[in-house]
């Protein structure tokens, strides 16, 4: 198989994707297996981790405050946590906002002071959604113009805080209960839309106290009195935003039929496959077990009609990173697909609504782009694609694009690759030895 250059991608219509594949770690809980693993006492050993770029710079970021972390062999990692210590130098998060936000949230417990930059995109998006609880909580710092990166803090001392997770980020939530570790004093976080819940789930596998409780206000997680984090094992289940790719291809390419082995299947975060079923997609899910305390499956998809659905706002948590790929699905459905409560997506690595949007006109689909809400009139045919999408540097737009080419009738061309790897790593290749005609442009 041809290895891949990183510049423009080609996908050109393909006559069945077939074949079963794993794909790699789930990202979230990489994250925040190696910030545990860096803060706990003892030795964590994590099997699985997404060695894409995004949890790179986050295994880097650990080290250089203080923790000690190896790459054993490839996905094994081992962190013996430590007491926390200013880094000397600028921590660079990359292009990711999960880093740079639950890192803040982490470095916030002790007294010492960090500064975090990031790429373009990073540099570009909200971080007072983080430090204004932070703030409230007893942190001191300062951001860049409009709340952006680069932005320093100086931690320690920090006091309780019952906050309102208004804008439903689990990376908001995450920071909160990160930094309330060594806060004094009562830390929750009420969620009116509960988000993904590894935070919680983790914190817990590391011997800390988390209280769950639903009340009409939402639901509330909170940190108990025992905050102490001991050292784990972590088994880093396959990342079911990354698995959306090829199910989604394989459902809108003919002839296909493809398993993607060991996805978790965490409720909070599967809200692609229920919407995806309501639009008539053959999905099966088999060898349901554990991995790590979290639910997994092997998942097959086969070639389907779909039909257009409304997506409703409130599970917009738990699909937040699938609606480009959902956008994909909807351009080959029969009727329109109005999903809404989408405001977050202009704040991602890119503007995705707009990018969204301006992909599938490029590619002869017709949507209507409304401040928080996407309309997509799919026709039940092909669309005629033909283009060349801009990506706006975003991964998982790149990757959409690249999956609705494989199945339009020319094919599709994505402006830029390399930034896959945050994610993905590999994810060319894999769709190749899937039958998937994707190619280097030029
Ligand atoms: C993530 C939370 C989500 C999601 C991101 C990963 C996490 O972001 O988009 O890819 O690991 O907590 P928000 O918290 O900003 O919604």
């Amino acid at each position: 198989m041809a290895t891949l250059a990183s510049d423009g991608l080609r996908a050109a219509a393909t006559p069945g994707l077939r074949g079963r594949v794993a794909v790699p770690g789930d990202k979230s809980i990489s994250h925040r297996a190696l910030i545990l693993g860096g803060l706990a006492e003892g030795e964590t050993r994590i099997e699985g981790l997404l060695e894409g770029q995004d949890v790179l710079n986050t295994a880097r970021a650990v080290a250089a405050l203080g923790a000690e972390v190896e790459q054993r062999s490839a996905g094994s990692w081992w962190v013996r946590g430590g007491n926390w210590r200013t880094p000397e130098e600028i921590i660079d998060c990359g292009n990711s906002g999960t880093g740079v936000r639950l890192l803040m949230g982490a470095v916030a417990g002790f007294p010492i002071e960090a500064s975090f930059t990031g790429d373009s995109s990073l540099r570009s998006r909200p971080m007072e959604r983080v430090l204004g609880p932070l703030r409230q909580m007893g942190l001191s710092a300062e951001a860049s113009e409009g709340g952006r990166l680069p932005v320093t803090i100086r931690g320690g001392g920090l006091k309780g805080i019952s906050f309102v997770n208004e804008k439903a980020s689990a990376q908001v939530k995450s920071a909160i209960l990160l930094a309330g570790l060594s806060a004094e004093g009562r830390v929750e976080v009420i969620e009116p839309a509960p988000t993904r819940d590894h935070s919680e789930n983790m914190l817990r596998a590391f011997g800390c106290e988390v209280e769950i409780e639903e009340t009409p206000a939402g639901r509330i997680a909170r940190l108990g009195t025992h905050r102490i984090l001991r050292a784990t094992d972590v088994e880093v289940p396959g990342d079911p935003s990354s698995a959306a790719f090829p199910l989604v291809a394989a459902l809108i390419t003919p002839n296909s039929e493809v398993t993607v082995a060991n996805v978790m299947m965490n409720p909070l975060r599967i809200g692609l496959l229920t919407t995806l079923r309501e639009m008539g997609a053959d999905l099966d899910y088999s060898n349901r077990r554990s991995i790590g305390g979290e639910e997994v499956a092997d998942i097959t998809a086969r070639t389907s009609h779909l039909r257009g659905v409304e997506v409703p706002a409130g599970r917009a948590p738990s699909m937040i990173d699938e609606y480009p790929i959902l956008a994909v699905a909807a351009a080959f459905a029969e009727g329109p697909t109005r999903a809404r409560g989408l405001a977050e997506l202009r704040v991602k690595e890119s503007d995705r609504l707009a990018a969204i949007a301006a992909g599938l006109r490029a590619c002869g689909v017709i949507p209507a782009e409304e401040e928080d809400a996407l309309t997509i009139f799919g026709s039940g045919a092909p669309p005629s694609g033909g283009a060349t999408v801009t990506t706006h540097g975003d991964h998982r737009i790149a990757m959409s694009f690249l999956a609705l080419g494989l199945a339009s009738r020319a094919p599709v061309t994505i402006d830029e690759a390399e930034m896959i790897g945050t994610s993905f790593p590999g994810f060319a290749e894999l769709m190749q030895s899937l039958g998937a005609h994707i190619e280097n442009d030029g």
